[in-house]
């Protein structure tokens, strides 16, 4: 560990449950979203939920899509959906199917499909999106990984590894990053939000493990210091390009997200929260509103399009290292899969 991390207020943590459940109205919505003629973006897990709704918007705005998803049908029938549904795009829109991240050695054929289909055009956008909340799957990646852990930070962490090449160079207006976070980190551990000796829970049978919405809460939490780690490690680039990289918790919504939470839930939620594409209003605040600059990196964003505070332990993380030594660890993991 860098250092003790600082207590939180246990209030913080219900005001940043609020945020999600009685968000501030979008006011960075598609009619302000800039032209982007000739900008790629990527979006993983596009076929479904928020991901579906960023990548209907951002084609609606003449943008090269390049959807990352697992599933070639899933993915295929999100695009014929998304064509059908806009008009008039310039754009164009990809599907890159394959990409799974409870199985990592499934990341570097799709990193070279990307980067068949990108040619030379300018990556402008990345919005790790693509996640996994329990109980949908309380289970283990293929390598033996706690499988949230695997899907929400190793899975990320590796694609920016081999998107790093593509994205770093000075062509395009705009370079954001966006690493999709939630509200749930502030469930996560104690120091930082995360389980220090063993991230991965690896070797940990399911149920020795701890609450599920504890590991969501360590990914979510991992999520956030990536931003910032990301920023950092590649700061001489960063300052030269003007990247910024940002978390961002998108909004307590309704989408496949909860498909395993049983009958209940999946009537009231439809009732109570907020549709997937108020959460593409979220996400596409952190990637293209100009509020957001070089100064922002590690920002951490909220429902429906402003800056907020993560839990303040994992603030600090941002500030003493400990976001370094995150990714230092994922990226012991995730070597092996170069
Ligand atoms: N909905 C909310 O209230 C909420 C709140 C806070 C944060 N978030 C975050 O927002 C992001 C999008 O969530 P959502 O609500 O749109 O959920 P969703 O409807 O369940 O969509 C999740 C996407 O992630 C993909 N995915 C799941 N497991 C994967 C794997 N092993 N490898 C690659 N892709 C995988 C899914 O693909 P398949 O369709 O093939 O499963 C799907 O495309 C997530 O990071 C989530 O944690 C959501």
């Amino acid at each position: 560990m860098t250092e003790p991390a600082p207590p939180f207020a246990k209030l913080s943590v219900l005001s940043g449950l609020w945020q999600g459940i009685w968000p501030k109205k979008p006011t960075f919505l598609p009619d302000q979203y800039p032209d982007l003629s000739g900008i790629s973006a990527i979006v993983t897990g596009a076929n479904t939920g928020i991901g579906y709704e960023v990548a209907k918007l951002l084609y609606g705005k003449n943008c090269d899509v390049i959807a990352v998803v697992r599933s070639e049908l899933k993915g295929k029938e999100a695009r014929e959906k998304i064509l059908s549904e806009v008009n008039g795009s310039g754009g164009s829109i990809e599907v890159i199917s394959g990409c799974d991240f409870l199985d990592l050695s499934t990341v570097k054929p799709a990193a070279e499909k990307i980067k068949a289909v990108l040619g030379d055009r300018p990556l402008g956008i990345i919005i790790h999106n693509a996640g996994l909340m329990a109980p949908n799957s309380n289970g283990t990646s293929k390598q033996g990984f706690e499988a949230m852990f695997s899907v929400n930070v190793l899975g990320p962490q590796l694609l920016q590894h081999f998107l790093d090449p593509l994205f770093l160079k000075k062509d395009a207006a705009i370079k954001r990053i966006v690493w999709v976070s939630s509200a749930a980190h502030l469930y996560g551990f104690k120091e930082y939000g995360i389980n220090w000796d063993n991230p991965t829970f690896r070797d940990v049978p399911v149920n020795r493990r701890p609450h599920h919405q504890t590991l969501y809460g360590q990914s979510k939490a991992a999520n956030v210091l990536q931003a910032n780690a990301w920023a950092v490690k590649n700061q001489k680039a960063v300052d030269e390009i003007s990247c910024v990289s940002v978390s961002c918790f998108p909004g307590v919504l309704y989408t496949q997200l909860v498909r395993d939470w049983g009958f209940l839930a999946n009537k009231l939620m439809p009732l109570l929260t907020y549709g997937g594409v108020y959460g593409a209003y979220t996400e596409l605040y952190s990637a293209l509103s100009p509020d957001l600059t070089r100064k922002d990196q590690g920002a951490y964003t909220i429902p429906f399009g402003q800056i907020g505070e993560p839990r303040a332990d994992i603030k600090a993380g941002m500030r003493n290292g400990s976001d370094l030594k995150l990714w230092d660890i994922a990226e012991d993991i995730i070597s092996d899969y170069f």
